[in-house]
């Protein structure tokens, strides 16, 4: 009981930090979320009331502490990989909102490169599908994916049981986690369910705007903010930015991956080129852009928008404008406005939360 006040507190105390004070100055020493406790206690989302709905039923597997603990280990656990070193970490990075980097595409074991720009982790509980596109309908199953595919972690659920029950460390960490202590594919991925359930980002300028803490938006930002429901909200809709629907944002199929998107999952001709509409929360952090990562900056995705649009037949209606034209016209000056909203978007309490760090 007396843990679960001091988490509470240590929340409150977070959230109450300025844009100045990221998370570390909070008192790390007594991290109560590092380590296994010998009775278990449950973890609290906090969710700002203008939020979405969960959709994850958080019944079926409520996060604790020791749950998420393990499910911090196995994130960050290369042996998760068939080369022992690609962890979900490799390519999920918490400093840029856990997406890749060095990389375009998202490079596997042996250096193998995948066909997809790693998405960013963040809001997770909020979403009804996961991956570009829509592969994966719940949060537990989406990690079979790169687990097993040869490009990234190239790895079976045989294996990794094995592998973990030879480690103390492991058994222990299961018993104290689940009521059945067992260690087997289900319980390691409701751990790394429990994991990246916490990670709500929700502390953004923006945010702190909505909640009306007193901060303000800058001219260029409110302006940004007006554009951007006015031109980008109808897809990127909600304060998350998604309407969680698949569309053809006008991108040239790439001749090198030949990438149909959701085509691929609904074996439907009209899907072709379809990709999820992305949350755009922490959007500076997340760069390059678009699910194979073929725009580098923000510049170049509003240029894209206003000058780039590949026709198609899928092209969603929304782009294709009354005199023929397509696109969404825009200022270099709106432009510059909206990009300076995109960045009111950026979480740094998010990106510098110790509790999702690696050390
Ligand atoms: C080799 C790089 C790589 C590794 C390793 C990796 N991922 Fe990913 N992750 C990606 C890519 C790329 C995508 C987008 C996949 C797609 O659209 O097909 C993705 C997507 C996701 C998503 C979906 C996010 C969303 O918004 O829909 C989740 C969740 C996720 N990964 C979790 C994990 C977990 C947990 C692990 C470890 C078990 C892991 N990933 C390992 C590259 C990787
Ligand atoms: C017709 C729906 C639609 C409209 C309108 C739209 N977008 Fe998008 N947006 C998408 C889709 C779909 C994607 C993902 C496409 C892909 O990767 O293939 C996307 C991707 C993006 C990305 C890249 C996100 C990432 O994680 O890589 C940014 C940034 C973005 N949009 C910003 C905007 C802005 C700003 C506007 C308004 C000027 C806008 N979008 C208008 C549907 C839309």
């Amino acid at each position: 009981m007396i843990k679960q006040f001091y988490i509470l507190f240590l929340v409150v105390l977070l959230s109450a930090c300025g844009e100045n004070e990221p998370y570390e100055d909070a008192p790390m020493a007594d991290d109560p979320l590092e380590e296994t406790l010998e009775v278990d206690v449950a973890l609290n989302l906090e969710i700002p009331d203008y939020f979405p709905d969960l959709t994850y039923d958080l019944s079926q597997n409520p996060p604790t502490q020791n749950g998420f603990v393990l499910g911090k280990k196995l994130f960050y656990d290369g042996r998760l990989a068939s080369d022992g070193v690609v962890s979900c970490g490799f390519c999920h990075i918490q400093a840029f909102a856990f997406t890749h980097h060095t990389h375009i595409t998202s490079h596997g074991v042996n250096g193998a490169i995948g066909k997809r720009n790693a998405q960013p982790l963040h809001n997770l509980a909020f979403m009804e599908e996961f991956t570009w596109d829509g592969a994966a309908g719940h949060l537990d199953a989406q990690p079979i994916i790169p687990i097993t595919a040869e490009v990234e972690m190239n790895n079976s659920f045989n294996n990794i049981v094995t592998t973990l029950s030879q480690d103390p460390e492991y058994v222990e960490m299961f018993a104290a986690a689940f009521e059945n202590g067992q260690i087997d594919p289900d319980n390691i991925l409701k751990a790394l369910s429990q994991f990246m359930l916490m990670m709500v980002s929700a502390d953004s300028k923006y945010d702190r705007f909505l909640r009306n803490d007193g901060t303000t938006l800058t001219t260029d930002e409110t302006a940004g903010l007006g554009l951007f429901e006015a031109k980008c909200s109808s897809c990127h809709s909600g304060v998350l930015q998604t309407d969680q629907t698949y569309r053809n944002n006008g991108l040239s199929i790439d001749p090198e991956f030949n990438d149909v998107g959701r085509f691929r999952v609904t074996g439907q001709p009209s899907d072709s080129l379809k990709f999820k509409v992305p949350s755009l929360r922490n959007i500076e952090a997340t760069f390059p852009y678009m699910h194979d990562g073929r725009i580098p900056d923000l510049e170049a995705v509003l240029d894209h928008y206003s000058d780039g649009i590949v026709d198609s037949p899928t092209l969603d209606p929304l782009l294709r404008n009354a005199d023929g034209s397509l696109g969404i016209p825009l200022t270099e000056a709106e432009k510059a406005q909206i990009i300076a909203f995109l960045k009111t978007l950026t979480d740094d309490n998010f990106i510098f939360d110790e509790r999702f760090a690696e050390f």
